[in-house]
């Protein structure tokens, strides 16, 4: 009994915090689907990472807020719709309404039928950028979501290898905690300049942060 009045309590909590949250607000102005799109865009605009003439891809992209963002930086003018100076692929394991341009796959990045129908997407070609921000369904066992984090990371970091350009660049989401320390490690053997980004508007009792690497050590 006891239980459910206070988890009704976080639900209010949760509830007037989102109500009143300001990147809320934002997203429903400039039509994002999520606030998690002023996340990449913090990064973005911080390091410079995404330009007209890029291929981008965005792992775990539903609904859909960061290839919304993506979308309009590579649009004369920063437009939603139109022209559009690139190429983006998103992928995640949840449907996703379409976004005009973006070249959508529906699948598990763990599967390698699902790596492949996103290599055939790239037409041969090689990404500018890689994005995830892919986070699994948590179980309440600390050690188990940590693997699961770290699992889908490392494979992130593995397709960056193959797929990224040689100056490319990789933004993944993990979490503080058990096994940030090695996925860091992991990004420093892998890039040749690593920067930890905690943007304004992920929130800050989340233990959520942001890992991007730039310029592959080793080329595939
Ligand atoms: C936080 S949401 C992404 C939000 C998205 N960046 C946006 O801006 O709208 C995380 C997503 O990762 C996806 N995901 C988790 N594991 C995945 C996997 N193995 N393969 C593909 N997508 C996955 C989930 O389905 C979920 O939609």
């Amino acid at each position: 009994m006891k239980t459910k009045t206070k988890s009704k309590k976080v639900n209010k909590n949760w509830l007037h915090d989102h109500i009143n949250d300001p990147y809320v607000k934002a997203a429903q102005k400039d039509g994002y689907r999520a606030r998690a799109a002023y996340k990449l865009k913090e990064i973005d605009e911080q390091l410079k990472l995404i330009h007209p003439g890029h291929t981008v891809v965005d792992l775990g992209c539903a609904p859909g807020a960061w290839s919304q963002y993506v979308r309009r930086r590579l649009s004369p003018g920063g437009a939603a719709a139109g022209q559009l100076n690139g190429r983006i692929i998103s992928l995640d394991l949840l449907p996703m309404e379409p976004i005009e341009g973006v070249h959508y796959i529906q699948g598990d990045f763990r599967e390698e039928s699902v790596l492949t129908q996103l290599e055939e997407a790239m037409q041969g070609g090689k990404a500018d950028v890689v994005i995830s921000d892919m986070a699994p369904n948590l179980t309440g066992s600390a050690s188990t979501d940590a693997a699961r984090v770290a699992v889908l990371i490392e494979m992130a970091v593995d397709f960056a290898l193959h797929n990224l350009k040689p100056e490319g660049v990789l933004v993944v989401k993990l979490f503080h905690g058990s096994g940030y320390n090695e996925l860091v490690d992991l990004f420093k053997q892998t890039f040749k300049v690593v920067k930890p980004v905690k943007p304004k508007a992920s929130r800050d009792r989340s233990t959520e942060t942001f890992l991007v690497g730039v310029g592959l050590k080793s080329p595939v």
